[in-house]
């Protein structure tokens, strides 16, 4: 699209709700796509920006065995979650909905019933796991086993998420179901597919009018054409989700990837009523959608397959996916607990949520992945928003205030300095949208920060300050013209920066300007009166990140313990075998370390039968005073074994936990000494 088009359809990708957002959701689709949303909101194009949340599939019921409460449960918990905090940080979405919606579930049925009626679908019966025992067919998700590859007696159908290999259901060793734990057999269903194979011309011809997209998205849509597509079935044999509406598809509903980019129409409906379709239908509308890269292919050859089978729609005009954001240097694993989620910064850093806007937008991994680390958080926050914009715009709301009463000055004749700051202020902001209208956001924020280091130079060279004793009128140009750039910034900081850039006009006691007022160096006129500075950015001081890096260290441990895997149950033995073992409880009546160990305790033990000495490892866990009168289990006729020249008796039992340590395995209650543990 070479003009301007008439209207934007700007859309975010629709996040499962069975989780809340962190980092990595923000920097690979929502500030990117809130950004340019503000940014054409400024330029005053006509823009309506959807998103909500996708409450169908597998991920949902997932989530709700594992918190043991309904789908619908999970989904209304973190509807209102993902929602607040989205709304807390600034993404300015038109309307944030959900599919679950009645409206919804009309929307897709219609959908799926026009393709169907056209004869898009074909039929395919095929053999699909099923447990008998709950009488469902299971998703690939529902089945684990052993991982071939690395041996994780928990991998899923579809994955290890130990060692990350991709599996099917035949591969896992073992494989049991996780509803019943049965092994799932074969069974023969019957479900309706979108034929990709067919319709792979069209997609090529499509993909190949793009070459304009990001080499990372059209990269990949290429790899999966040159693979060659497959037909993929458009419904499943699930429970929860929108019932196919045909006849004879009981248990069935529809594929949650046919019904979660249809949200996005269903949205625009409830957003604008019955002038919804031109954002849609019209060729005159650019539809951009916002997505993480794991999303590509389901943006740029699914759903567009399905608009064109439809036939009134218009296809995506573009599909900037990002890449991912690691954290410090490791991938972001919401099962880890290896993120930054939103809600909890919001707490832990209220008021500041341009600082993170900027941080994961001047580090985006809109080429490659990138790496979010709290050191660089910090360093950016302290050295550029604090050091360049804050101090630039401080130093010139505090001199004016100083020396004409918050009074803007009128200027004198420009100098050379001055026509060279006039040109960078005129200029900067075509620069920058050129940048944003290509989807270079990093860049585009690099700009505006060049243009606040623009002001800073100009003061620093001019010295005001020293100035005001020798050349009075000269300053009131360069406080003229500096306050000009301030409100220029404002203007042009606004997409990315919003609640400083709102700070900023109050400070100039101007309203909100659109960005046609970027580039004029008369925005604030002689005579008008500013309101008092006020701190925009704080500097972070290290305890602040050192808190952060320390919760994450103790997630990292955390789950590091619940991830040591319980050891495999042994071989069978028979009950002889068992009745050979002779356990019973000891009371120690003497403790002291052995000579020279560092893990052995000689204890002399009570066993009813007799005063016996056992040594055992536990020096570590135990002081030996403190244990007098404890009551243990007692392997009692265990070989007598020479440790340390000690003849040792026996052996106590002991208690393993994951981290290692030890406890000991005692009775409830008081037992008399050589009482059997059978
Ligand atoms: O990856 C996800 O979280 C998907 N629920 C995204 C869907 S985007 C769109 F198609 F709705
Ligand atoms: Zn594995």
């Amino acid at each position: 699209m070479l003009s301007d088009p008439k209207r934007y359809t700007i859309t975010a990708a629709l996040i499962y709700a069975n989780g809340p957002i962190h980092i990595g959701h923000l920097a690979g689709c929502y500030l990117p796509a809130d950004i340019y949303a503000r940014y054409l909101r400024s330029k005053e194009r006509d823009v309506i920006f959807i998103s909500g949340t996708d409450e169908h599939g597998v991920p949902i019921t997932i989530k709700a065995k594992k918190e043991g409460i309904t789908p619908q449960q999970v989904v209304d918990k973190y509807y209102t979650q993902i929602k607040d905090s989205f709304n807390e940080f600034g993404i300015s979405f038109d309307i944030y909905s959900r599919t679950s919606n009645k409206k919804h579930h009309e929307v897709a049925s219609d959908y799926f019933t026009t393709l169907y009626n056209k004869g898009v679908f074909k039929e395919e019966t095929t053999e699909q796991y099923f447990d008998a025992k709950a009488n469902q067919f299971l998703a690939d998700r529902y089945i684990v086993g052993t991982c071939p590859n690395c041996g994780n007696p928990n991998a899923y159908g579809d994955q290890c998420e130990r060692c990350g290999t991709s599996l099917s259901p035949d591969e896992l060793i073992n494989p049991h179901s996780t509803l019943s734990g049965e092994q799932p057999i074969k069974k023969s269903t019957t479900n309706w597919n979108l034929p990709l194979d067919e319709l792979q011309p069209k997609i090529e011809e499509y993909i190949s009018e793009h070459p304009e997209w990001k080499t990372n998205v059209y990269g990949q849509c290429k790899s999966w054409l040159n693979q060659g597509l497959h037909p993929r079935a458009m419904t499943r044999d699930l429970d929860w989700g929108i019932k196919v509406p045909l006849p004879n598809a009981e248990g069935k509903v529809l594929y949650v990837w046919f019904d979660a980019p249809i949200g996005y129409i269903t949205f625009t409906q409830e957003l604008l009523g019955n002038n919804w379709e031109k954002y849609w239908k019209d060729k005159e509308s650019k539809l951009v959608h916002f997505i993480g890269k794991d999303n590509i292919v389901f943006h740029c050859i699914i759903f567009p397959s399905m608009l064109m089978e439809h036939g009134d729609y218009i296809l995506p005009d573009n599909v900037p996916a990002n890449e991912f954001m690691n954290l410090e240097g490791d991938k972001i694993s919401t099962s880890r607990n290896w993120a930054i989620w939103l809600h909890e910064y919001l707490q832990d850093f209220p008021g500041k949520q341009d600082v993170l806007r900027y941080v994961l937008t001047a580090n985006a991994p809109e080429n490659k992945d990138s790496d979010f680390t709290w050191k660089d958080f910090q360093a950016r926050n302290n050295n550029e928003l604090a050091d360049n914009v804050g101090n630039f715009i401080n130093r010139v709301i505090t001199l004016i205030h100083k020396y004409y009463n918050g009074e803007i000055p009128s200027h004198g004749s420009w100098e050379d300095v001055d026509e060279e700051l006039i040109s960078t202020i005129i200029n900067f902001p075509v620069k920058i949208s050129e940048s944003l209208e290509t989807y270079r956001f990093r860049e585009a924020l690099s700009l505006v920060m060049d243009l606040s280091r623009a002001g800073n130079k100009y003061l620093g060279d001019a010295e005001p300050w020293k100035l005001i004793k020798t050349n009075p009128e000269r300053v009131k140009t360069i406080l003229y013209l500096a306050s000009q750039l301030v409100a220029n910034l404002a203007v042009v900081m606004e997409p990315f920066l919003p609640f400083t850039s709102d700070k900023i006009f109050k400070i100039l006691n101007l309203p909100s300007l659109k960005w046609n007022k970027a580039g004029d160096v008369t925005l604030l006129a002689a005579g008008h009166v500013i309101n008092q500075p006020e701190i925009l950015f704080e500097k972070i001081e290290d305890k602040i990140i050192e808190t952060q890096i320390q919760k994450l260290l103790n997630s990292k441990k955390e789950n590091e313990l619940a991830n040591q895997t319980i050891e495999p149950q042994k071989e069978d033995v028979n009950f002889n075998d068992f009745e050979k073992i002779d356990i019973r409880i000891a009371t120690i009546i003497a403790a002291e370390a052995v000579p020279k160990t560092k893990k052995l305790l000689k204890l002399t033990l009570d066993t009813g039968l007799d005063e016996r000495t056992v040594v055992s490892g536990i020096a570590e866990y135990y002081n030996p005073e403190k244990i007098i009168g404890k009551q243990v289990c007692l392997l009692a006729n265990l070989a007598p074994r020479e440790i340390k020249g000690i003849m040792s008796q026996g052996m106590i039992l002991m208690a393993e936990d994951k981290d290692g340590s030890l406890a000991f395995v005692s009775p409830e209650k008081i037992i008399g000494s050589g009482g059997v543990v059978k």
